[in-house]
């Protein structure tokens, strides 16, 4: 078949590794007899040297005739980058928040596994992690604090800011539905997360999860207050299948799950909105200190690459074949130096891709 892919290289690593996870699809295409029609797509701080603003419209409009995104990573180091002398709304993060809000992409799925081979690098003691864990943070994305409304002011000669936190019931269900649809698929757990103790939004959140929940009888739900479930991510994270959360707490949590993991230069993303189309991009960020050194470990963006082809394109072989050709490297031994131990085999971003690529 053919597919017509948006690729966003955006800043830092970006471009390293998003190439090597288009070398993967190529070699994918190629063994199971598919077309990719690649579309590049600026965002971020390669938009702003080129357009001066982080996303065009044209951007967006051309994302839009795209099957699915894939994409690096955006923003630079926010004290040498120019980027960040810019008011905020055309810094490299508002382009990024635009084009979630532009293309609907409400659901954020952030998977958070340890990886049995690369168990040294878990920071956690091993009596806590025996046995490994494997979580989905479903993130909201489109709503709350992120995008309500927000402004300074003086106030009697006081300066104060204003952001504001809001939800309403439906984009709550859409979520909600979308956490319980990835349990049925998985351990059939979902904790929703919320501060319910304090907030309106959050009391709001409860009611309507527990409403979608009535429609999936096969799901246990619990809830969690934010606060403990911070803590119960770094006592306990095999009590953990889904979970499903608000679109700041989500921020937050995804980051703390994947460095318990150890391996962040291995987590994978989607991000989703009612039709099959998403965008991919690594769980990591842009890592400006490293950028152009060719050591970035692309694994993450591979495997957004297979998240991707499954979730999509449909395609689900292919997807599983990255999948087994990832798990195939790391078994050789090669790693990068993000997750290298004694005894294993060190190589660059590109060798990375290239043996990635050749299991295929
Ligand atoms: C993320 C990032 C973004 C967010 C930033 C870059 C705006 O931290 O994708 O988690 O806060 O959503
Ligand atoms: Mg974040």
């Amino acid at each position: 078949m053919d597919f017509k892919i948006g690729v966003i290289k955006g800043d830092g690593i970006g471009p390293e590794i998003v190439t090597e996870a288009m070398k993967v699809l190529d070699k994918t295409a190629v063994r199971y007899g598919h077309k990719i029609h690649y579309t590049q797509l600026l965002l971020g701080g390669a938009s702003i040297d080129v357009h001066g603003v982080p996303l065009t419209d044209d951007t967006v409009e051309k994302a839009k005739e795209c099957d699915a995104v894939l994409m690096g990573s955006i923003g630079g180091d926010a004290k040498t980058s120019p980027w960040y002398q810019l008011e905020p709304a055309k810094r490299p993060e508002a382009g990024l928040l635009r084009i979630r809000k532009e293309l609907n992409l409400f659901a954020n799925l952030r998977p958070a596994v340890l990886y049995d081979e690369l168990k040294g690098a878990c920071p956690l003691k091993e009596e806590i992690t025996e046995g490994g864990f494997d979580m989905m943070i479903m993130r909201e994305l489109t709503g709350g604090l992120y995008f309500g409304e927000r402004r300074t002011v003086e106030e009697n000669g006081v300066l104060t800011a204003y952001d504001s936190l809001t939800y309403n019931e439906n984009e709550i269900r859409r979520i909600a539905k979308r956490g319980f649809d990835i349990a049925m698929k998985r351990r059939k757990k979902v904790t929703s997360v919320d501060k319910a103790n304090v907030l309106d939004s959050s009391r709001l959140w409860r009611k309507i999860v527990e409403e979608a929940a009535a429609e999936y009888p096969e799901v246990t739900l619990e809830h969690m207050l934010v606060d403990n479930c911070a803590m119960q991510l770094v006592k306990d994270p095999k009590q953990f299948d889904v979970i499903l959360t608000e679109n700041m707490f989500g921020d937050i949590l995804s980051d703390e799950a994947s460095m318990v993991t150890g391996s962040i230069g291995m987590l994978a993303s989607a991000s989703l909105n009612e039709t099959s189309f998403g965008l991919y991009e690594p769980s990591g960020g842009s890592a400006p200190d490293i950028a152009g050194r060719g050591i970035a470990n692309p694994i993450a963006t591979i495997l957004s690459a297979a998240m991707m082809l499954r979730f999509s394109l449909n395609l689900d072989k292919e997807a599983s074949a990255v999948e087994q050709a990832v798990a195939k490297v790391l078994a050789d031994g090669y790693r990068t130096i993000d997750i290298m131990s004694e005894g294993k085999k060190q190589v660059g971003t590109s060798r990375m891709g290239d043996l990635i690529a050749g299991c295929i």
